[in-house]
């Protein structure tokens, strides 16, 4: 049984990772669920109990819980989840802060497993694991050599805020969270940009893919765009392999890989879709055709539920993994 945390419990991904953790009958006795002042105070109802939020303050970050799972943004994780750590706490952090630091681990548990040098542990971008989960068995058996992805990203990628701008774009308000209308537009622009004139989740996805699939060297570009769909992302990867293969034989590897659903008839107009990733676990993938305008190159559609696997199913699973692995 473990003392759990969920810093941000009034947030999207909290909510989710709620959720995740009822469904997934995650064993704990204790559960605390802190907010910042605005929500403190607050009575959510889960498994049967009334629980209270806390504010989150340093005394409260000082004590000692098996797993801190954290999503209430980057400034808040810098502040606080270094003081949980300090604790003996294991956080499982949702935000940037501290995915590309050298002894923190970054983890999709298809992909590759916690070293523990540190107690927190990364929950990486949401676009970045949906898409590392069909890459790592092209990069098993076919050698990765270049990916190029461009986002279509859901407004819950934002928060709360987010999704307002959606929701109240379509009355026609003014956006407060996007600096124009996300409603019946596309933006691309999402996070601050940089002096190379990516944007910083551009970037993420760039190092995060390469931490992640432990290939320093591997060519990685990325376009990402806000669209205006409620939840799920969608990415177009372009994917360059080091051997020879095709589109059968990808097709049959993702249908024997875990947590990958194959959706490919383009016959009958089944290729992977938002609307139908949404409240779903796994990754979608379709529309797997050959590039040929690169040597052993290939086109691949990829939607995932950004709020649950590109983020806390990710973060809940990242807590079962370290369980069976018995580092506690
Ligand atoms: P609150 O409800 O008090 O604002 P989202 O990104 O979906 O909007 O959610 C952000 C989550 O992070 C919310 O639960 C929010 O709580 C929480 N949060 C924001 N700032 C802090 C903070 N300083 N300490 C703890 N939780 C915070």
């Amino acid at each position: 049984m473990y003392k759990i945390a969920v810093v941000g419990a009034t947030g999207l991904v909290g909510q989710k990772m709620l959720e995740v953790i009822e469904r997934k009958n995650i064993p704990y006795d204790s559960l605390t669920l802190f907010t910042s002042a605005r929500s403190a105070g607050k009575t959510i109802d889960f498994q049967g109990k009334q629980y209270i939020t806390e504010e989150l303050t340093e005394e409260k970050a000082n004590k000692k819980y098996d797993f801190v799972l954290m999503s209430a943004g980057g400034t808040t994780s810098l502040k606080y989840s270094p003081l949980f750590e300090a604790a003996g706490s294991i956080v499982i952090d949702n935000s940037s802060a501290f995915r590309m630091d050298q002894d923190i681990d970054l983890i999709v548990p298809e992909v590759n497993h916690p070293q523990l040098n540190r107690k927190i542990i990364a929950n990486p971008n949401c676009s970045t694991i949906q898409s590392v989960v069909p890459l790592k068995p092209l990069q098993d058996h076919f050698g990765l050599k270049r990916v190029a992805y461009t986002t279509y990203q859901a407004v819950s990628g934002s928060g709360v805020a987010g999704r307002n701008d959606l929701i109240n774009g379509a009355k026609g308000e003014a956006p407060t969270n996007y600096p124009h209308p996300i409603y019946n537009n596309v933006l691309p622009h999402i996070d601050v940009f940089q002096p190379t004139g990516y944007t910083k989740e551009e970037q993420k996805m760039i190092d995060e893919t390469k931490k992640i699939l432990n290939l320093p060297d591997l060519k990685v570009t990325a376009t990402c765009v806000r669209v205006p769909v409620q939840d799920s992302h969608s990415v177009a990867i372009n994917v360059t392999l080091d051997k020879p293969a095709t589109v059968e034989a990808i097709r049959s590897l993702f249908e024997q890989t875990e947590g990958v659903v194959l959706v490919d008839d383009v016959e009958h107009n089944q290729y992977p879709l938002a609307i139908h990733a949404t409240g779903k676990d796994e990754v979608f993938v379709g529309r797997i055709r050959v590039d040929e305008s690169l040597e052993n190159s290939f086109h691949i559609w990829c939607t995932a539920d950004n709020l649950l696997k590109g983020a806390a199913l990710n973060a809940v699973q990242i807590l079962e993994q370290i369980h069976q692995q018995n580092h506690l």
